[in-house]
């Protein structure tokens, strides 16, 4: 087993939603460290995923911290709404985003973890400004809105660089990739600085959903 630093967020976006219980107890019995809640609007994103009562229905049940990741416009409407459910973590949208440093705040003030997701085609520069202000770095590495997507190679530059910036500032950042993560890129993700690895379908459409959420956090050390 080892000491392993890198967390696992296993994304329900790929459950079964006919036996979402199974599934969220799934993830509190495995080693992952996080439930990834996506929530799509069909505004921001050209999907609609799952809204409130579904994320109260998951709360219920989950044993470890949710991980929700706001793909929606304007998300400062929901933040109190989203700390009421039992988030721990909110991530934004910075494309979302007119005023990205109130909307930190506001997150924090909630009592929430404060995270900024990037679109692939956003540089992480646009966050050097605010880096210092930032829980968690969410790096894209598909284009929002559905899972099972292939995994953009631009990302590990990505993620280097924004490591660096990181590390420049003396900032406390976690660096979470979501999109396309698998067992072939977890190491190679890891070394270039993530802290954090989402994963939807590769762990939900596994034969064995638990020992694959293992293997991934093995491989990532
Ligand atoms: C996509 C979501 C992801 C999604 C990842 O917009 O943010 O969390 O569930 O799915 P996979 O791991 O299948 O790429
Ligand atoms: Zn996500």
């Amino acid at each position: 087993m080892g000491i392993h630093k890198t967390k696992i967020a296993p994304s329900l976006l790929a459950a079964d939603f006919g036996n979402l219980q199974h599934d969220v107890e799934l993830v509190n019995q495995s080693v992952a460290d996080w439930h990834h809640i996506d929530i799509m609007d069909g505004v921001f994103v050209p999907n609609i995923s799952y809204g409130m009562p579904v994320v109260k229905a998951i709360a219920e049940y989950a044993t470890k911290p949710l991980d929700v990741h706001l793909m929606i416009v304007d998300p400062d409407r929901y933040i109190k709404t989203f700390a009421d459910l039992g988030a721990s973590v909110l991530t934004v949208h910075y494309e979302a985003c007119t005023h990205l440093h109130r909307t930190l705040q506001e997150i924090k003030a909630a009592g929430m973890q404060a995270g900024v997701a990037l679109n692939p085609h956003t540089n992480i520069n646009v966050l050097e400004d605010t880096i210092n202000d930032i829980d968690l770095v969410l790096i894209m590495s598909v284009n929002p809105g559905f899972g099972g997507q292939s995994f953009i190679e631009r990302s590990y530059a990505k993620i280097r660089d924004l490591k660096a910036l990181i590390q420049d500032r003396r900032a406390h950042t976690l660096i979470e990739v979501d999109g396309g993560v698998s067992t072939e890129n977890a190491k190679a993700l890891t070394e270039a600085g993530v802290d954090v690895l989402v994963a939807g379908s590769f762990v939900f459409k596994s034969e064995d959903p638990g020992s694959t959420i293992r293997e991934l956090k093995e491989i990532a050390g």
